[in-house]
């Protein structure tokens, strides 16, 4: 599933127990990776296969290139949390 923040859409997947979050935009286009396919800790990009490990955001077959953002996730009550670092804000 994906989900908009202040930081960007991010990505949320399951592995096994696990939640890991990724920016979802794929780095090597515009598409969205939490509509990709998951297949063991790899999503697989819905736009040209290219694929990212969503447990580090490394890419893991071309045509991406660079890695993906990662986010800490933690499971509280039954809910998944995704932690957003904050950024420096100006007036
Ligand atoms: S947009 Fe994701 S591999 Fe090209």
């Amino acid at each position: 599933m994906g989900f908009g923040s202040d930081d960007g859409p991010i990505g949320v997947f399951r592995v096994g127990d696990a939640f890991w979050a990724i920016e979802d935009t794929c780095t090597h286009g515009r598409a969205s990776m939490s509509e990709g396919e998951l297949d063991g800790t790899w999503v697989v990009c819905p736009f040209h296969g290219g694929c990212v490990d969503v447990t580090t955001g490394e890419p893991t077959a071309g045509p991406i290139t660079v890695p993906a953002k990662t986010y800490r996730t933690k499971v509280i009550d039954g809910g998944v949390y995704v932690e957003i670092p904050s950024s420096p804000r100006t007036a």
